[in-house]
């Protein structure tokens, strides 16, 4: 070219929310920011409604209490993505599992899967008929957030959902899911299957009714080693994927799995739109990995989040410079920790919504 210049392509002209201009890769002039798990205990206001409704499974169930919880860091700090308060585990009761969350345990399943005749008893899971409370929250949602951010929806992956329902709850070692893919594969394959059709279908739902861009966290995938990740992990988030766009061919799909430093290469091959990192891996060398296709999301360690504003301010511009200046949405690299300064995270948000590339 003259000059020796090259045209920029110009800041699309959309009405679409920055997150969903990213993650397409059009030039935009700063990266979109949210934070995982951006609803939560480190909020004064939500402790508030804890109190007052101290049943993780009310609040997440009732429709007036999702929306008012999922809007509370909307509220305050104005992230470019506003996502359901919900749960991973949301859709087991409607899977014939129960489970509860109990204060200083955490997720519990009363009882545990583990043989084939348990597998046997998980049905298929029908949401306008068990969560219609997350699709009436998800539209109003996308009434009230009107595309100034766009709303993401969140589904498990399978292996981190056989995880819960194998162990009973959270794990250390996973001996119990372990057990069971290393004696009876086919009984693992069985429920896994189970949980990938029914999750597709939620994505699906979740997209119908106001979902922008959906999220799959498969938190534990990487306690598998990569050969057991590709029979237990990969196979079945590439049927969601599949499944989903087969509906709904222009949906964002993002893929998180925490620790997935090892497993990097593998991630692209699920066919999702945005790989999120976790902060154990460098974000220059993540992007280099994961090709320039693909979008990525992270990756500030939220520990950064209890360090000084000038430090903080110094993450921030030191992993945007390393993602590049498309495709990438400012994130932390895992969910912001109970005891976070609350004084901080809107610091973050004003750092990162007043930077420019
Ligand atoms: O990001 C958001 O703001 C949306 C809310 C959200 C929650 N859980 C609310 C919640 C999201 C995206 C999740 C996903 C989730 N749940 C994951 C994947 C993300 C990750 O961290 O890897 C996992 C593994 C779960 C299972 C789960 N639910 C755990 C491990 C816990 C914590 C238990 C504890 O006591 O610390 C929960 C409970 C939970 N889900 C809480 C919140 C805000 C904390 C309990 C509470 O607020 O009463």
């Amino acid at each position: 070219t003259v000059g020796g210049s090259v045209a920029e392509p110009k800041v699309a002209a959309t009405a679409d929310p920055l997150l969903l201009s990213a993650i397409r890769g059009d030039k935009v002039e700063r990266p979109p920011v949210w934070l995982m798990r951006q609803a939560g205990r480190y909020m004064k206001s939500y402790q508030q409604i804890c109190e007052k409704y101290p049943s993780f499974r009310e609040r997440s169930e009732n429709v007036d209490l999702v929306v008012e919880i999922s809007l509370q860091p909307w509220k305050v700090f104005k992230p470019d993505g506003v996502i359901l308060f919900s749960d991973i585990l949301t859709p087991l009761p409607g899977m014939n599992i129960p489970f509860d969350i109990v204060k200083g345990k955490g997720p519990v399943i009363y009882n545990p899967l583990r043989t084939a005749a348990d597998v046997n008893e998980v049905v298929e899971f029908v949401p306008e008929e068990w969560v219609p409370y997350v699709g009436e929250a998800l539209g109003i949602l996308q009434t009230e957030v009107n595309n100034e951010a766009a709303v993401l929806g969140f589904v498990g992956a399978p292996f981190t959902l056989a995880s819960y329902v194998v162990e009973g709850g959270s794990s250390k070692h996973f001996t119990k899911i372990k057990s069971l893919a290393f004696s009876q594969p086919q009984v693992l394959h069985s429920l896994l299957q189970k949980f990938t059709t029914s999750m597709a279908k939620y994505i699906q739902y979740q997209a119908d009714h106001g979902a922008q861009a959906v999220q799959i966290f498969d938190s534990w995938a990487t306690e598998l080693s990569p050969v057991d990740f590709e029979e237990f992990s990969l196979p079945y988030l590439k049927q969601i994927v599949d499944t989903v766009r087969q509906t709904h061919p222009n949906l964002p799909l993002i893929l998180y799995a925490s620790g997935s430093g090892g497993l990097l290469e593998r991630l692209p091959l699920t066919g999702v739109d945005v790989v999120s990192l976790d902060w154990t891996v460098d974000m220059a060398e993540g992007r280099k990995r994961l090709g320039s296709d693909i979008a990525v999301q992270g990756n500030v360690d939220p520990g950064v989040l209890f360090g000084s504003k000038e430090f903080i301010s110094g993450r921030i511009h030191d992993t945007i410079r390393k993602a590049g200046d498309r495709k990438h949405i400012l994130n932390l690299g895992h969910g912001i920790v109970v005891g976070t300064p609350e004084e901080n995270v809107a610091h973050f948000f004003e750092v990162a919504r007043g930077f420019r590339y």
